[in-house]
């Protein structure tokens, strides 16, 4: 018998070229021009590509990687689940054990009063989810006319069809026809604007205003020490829904449970993704306070007929569980907020690099290192940073005037200082080729 010679390196991808893959979020006429960057391997804060070349994590992929990449007890757990129940829908009275307890666990820990938890495939569908439960929350109160929703500069909130029509950011709300109605986006940083936009619209007409703890695909903006303080003031007084994103500052990326802890207020809903799992498998949802819940749960004739086939999936809810089990055994709040303050005082030394406007760092492991616009100007651009970061090793996440850095919680000091000096060296070297 002949053997046969197995060879998984490249050939099934090569076959397939030119691929008909269509990355979502990507300029597909630039993408398709290209090589592709197959991600072939992870582990800890580690990538491989499917050359065997090695890449530092600088982004916990989207935001989403905090316990690190490659835990066999996530595997295990999702492999026992798949092994027992694989999947079953949520929908009338229908549960599973795993939707149960991580609904449980997730309400005993969140910062809103009497919590009930439903639970979505990602961060968008969970926005739309609470931009949802808020409209008609006012509807059964009696009140229909309170639907306008207030969001934020440089907020970003997926983009499903609520999440597209609060974003604060001009560029994904393009091209689309009309969008949502009744929304209104603010200054990021100006509670004097959101008082200013409640009286505008009128109290009586505002359902709900939206915010991030700290901005983060918008470009890494954390509040003034008292902002939120005064969001959620002016939101009681008015009788505004306080909503919280949490997709990107929960589950330890600022040191706590769902961020908005570090400002001591209670909102009225928590939007939560990425961080619940890891990223394993996909799971967001909303945490509703008691008082919203409070007509579709004790009140007869209020159905919320709003659900998505796969919530409360098992599977992903049993990743979920695993990943929470490493975070609290592990500590990672503790840990993250050790890595916030050497992931501060490393990016800070890139505040004097000539190419660099501003550096935004030190509340949660999140980072951006904003460009001068004379760099900007010059024709220099983030893409171009963010491609010699990669070709150097490190992968960090581009915007159109930043880089931006959230690794995984479980990076060590060395892996955050060969992040920084990697950065340091790519800005250099493009500097340098833009004199050449
Ligand atoms: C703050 C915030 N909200 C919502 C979302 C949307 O989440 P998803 O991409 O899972 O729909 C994101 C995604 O990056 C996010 O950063």
């Amino acid at each position: 018998m002949t053997e046969t010679v197995v060879s998984y390196a490249r050939s099934p991808l090569e076959q397939l070229e030119p691929s008909r893959f269509w990355h979502t979020f990507s300029d597909m006429n630039k993408v398709v021009q290209g090589p592709k960057f197959v991600v072939s391997e992870a582990q800890g804060v580690w990538l491989w590509d499917d050359n065997g070349d090695r890449y530092l994590d600088g982004t916990a992929s989207l935001w989403y990687c905090n316990v690190g990449h490659g835990r066999a007890e996530i595997a295990d757990a999702v492999h026992r689940q798949l092994g027992r129940l694989d999947a079953y829908a949520v929908y009338g009275d229908f549960a599973n054990a795993p939707a149960l307890e991580l609904s449980e666990r997730l309400a005993s820990h969140a910062p809103v009063a009497d919590p009930r938890v439903i639970l979505t495939c990602g961060g968008g569908e969970a926005i739309d989810s609470a931009a949802k439960v808020a409209r008609q929350y006012w509807a059964v109160r009696g009140r229909p006319e309170r639907v306008h929703l207030i969001s934020r500069t440089g907020g970003y909130h997926g983009l499903n069809g609520f999440g597209t029509s609060i974003i604060g950011m001009d560029r994904f709300r393009t091209g689309y026809g009309p969008l949502v109605t009744d929304t209104s986006v603010v200054a990021h940083d100006s509670i004097e604007e959101l008082e200013a936009e409640i009286l505008r619209v009128g109290p009586e007409r505002v359902a709900a205003f939206f915010a991030e703890p700290v901005i983060g695909a918008g470009g890494v903006y954390a509040p003034g020490p008292d902002y939120f303080a005064r969001v959620a003031a002016l939101c009681e007084y008015y009788g505004i829904l306080f909503v919280v994103d949490s997709v990107i500052c929960g589950f330890a990326r600022l040191g706590n449970w769902f961020g908005i802890e570090r400002w001591g207020v209670r909102p009225d809903m928590i939007v939560f993704a990425k961080g619940v799992t890891s990223g394993y498998l996909p799971l967001g949802g909303v945490i509703v306070s008691g008082a919203v819940a409070e007509p579709f749960w004790n009140e007869p004739g209020h159905p919320l007929h709003h659900g998505t086939t796969y919530a409360g999936h098992p599977t992903c809810c049993a990743a979920a569980l695993a990943n929470l089990d490493i975070l609290e055994r592990e500590d990672l709040f503790t840990a993250s907020r050790e890595i916030e303050v050497q992931l501060d005082s490393a990016v800070r030394t890139l505040a004097t690099h000539p190419m660099v406007r501003e550096v935004r760092s030190g509340v949660g492991v999140m980072a951006a290192v904003e460009l001068t616009e004379e760099a900007l100007a010059a024709g220099i651009t983030t893409a171009e940073i963010f491609q010699e970061s990669r070709a150097r090793g490190v992968v960090l996440r581009a915007v159109p005037t930043a880089l931006l850095i959230s690794p995984p919680l479980v990076i060590a000091w060395e892996q955050i200082e060969h992040l920084v000096s990697t950065l340091r060296a790519s800005l250099d070297a493009v500097a340098q080729r833009h004199v050449d």
